[in-house]
């Protein structure tokens, strides 16, 4: 069975126990769990869409923009140790405010070939020219989240522009549209949206087995859902990628996910990662 919620396919059915089973098995024989194979980088902070379902409709955030040293330096040390994974240049926020983002994706590609320059954007700010010009300087993969308050009424509509972005490139794979709904029903984003509380088992979360994520200060964070920065494992000035990522309390909150249990900021969340998302 797969419930659609959203974007998201929960897959209801999927065992993860063999993934689970890897990840002991690995811990045990090597003392640390495998390497990230994906990173997001929160490049600034704020957004330019109301989503109901969005942590920033209940929270308030201050503007926090990454300095340009913070992100070279993070991506000078992923290319130190051959990560060669999904550079996302967004967390939860819009990467199209980003004025930086041309010379972002410039400097990570001339850096290393081998790095996959993706972003998710709501699409408001994309124009035909704009997609041009972030492929011609090596952005790998776009992904639209069209919104509508009238999906339900117009399943296939695509708002502004998109429209005209949609036929310029509609045999292209680098860049998809998502028909997204304003009124969907999302999980609580590590308890930063109010929610009910409900005793459902929730399953395996993997997010902080594969995903490595930076705020815009360079901090590394447990996930996309740490929308208020309640974890630190370290500062890419302070101390290695590695290290950061198999700090002891980051892998006390990975061991209580193994164990089926959630501490720290996963105890207030409901969500959890499914295998399917990109
Ligand atoms: C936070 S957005 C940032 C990128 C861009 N602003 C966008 O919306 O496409 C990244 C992803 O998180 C999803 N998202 C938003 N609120 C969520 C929630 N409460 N739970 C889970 N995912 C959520 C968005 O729909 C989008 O797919
Ligand atoms: S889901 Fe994306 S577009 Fe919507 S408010 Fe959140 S960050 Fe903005
Ligand atoms: S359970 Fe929630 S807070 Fe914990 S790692 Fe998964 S998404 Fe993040």
């Amino acid at each position: 069975m797969i419930q659609q919620v959203g974007n998201k396919n929960i897959r209801k059915d999927l065992d993860h126990k063999s993934d689970q089973s890897f990840l002991i098995k690995f811990y045990k024989e090597n003392g640390c769990f495998p390497q990230f194979k994906q990173v997001l980088i929160e490049t600034r902070t704020d957004c330019n869409n109301h989503c109901p379902f969005c942590p920033h409709a209940f929270n308030k955030k201050e503007l926090g923009i990454m300095d340009w040293n913070t992100y070279c330096k993070i991506i000078d040390e992923l290319c130190a140790i051959g990560y060669n994974g999904r550079v996302a240049l967004m967390l939860s926020n819009e990467p199209l405010l980003e004025d930086r983002l041309v010379d972002m994706i410039r400097y990570a590609k001339n850096k290393s070939q081998r790095l996959f320059m993706d972003i998710t954007t709501n699409g408001r700010l994309l124009t035909v020219e704009m997609v041009d010009q972030l492929f011609a300087n090596g952005l790998d993969n776009i992904n639209v989240n069209d919104y509508r308050g009238d999906r339900e009424k117009n399943p296939y509509k695509l708002s502004g522009k998109l429209q005209e972005i949609y036929e310029a490139y509609n045999n292209n794979p680098k860049i998809t549209f998502q028909y997204r709904s304003l009124n969907e029903q999302l999980p609580n984003y590590g308890g930063n949206i109010p929610q009910e509380e409900s005793n459902e088992d929730l399953g395996f979360c993997n997010f902080p087995f594969r995903k490595l994520v930076f705020s815009y200060k360079g901090d590394i964070l447990l996930c996309c859902s740490d929308f208020m920065y309640a974890t630190n494992f370290g500062n890419i000035h302070e101390r290695s990628i590695i290290e950061c990522w198999n700090d002891s309390s980051f892998d006390k909150i990975r061991l209580s996910l193994l164990e089926g249990k959630r501490i720290s900021l996963c105890s207030k969340c409901n969500d959890y990662q499914d295998y399917n998302t990109f």
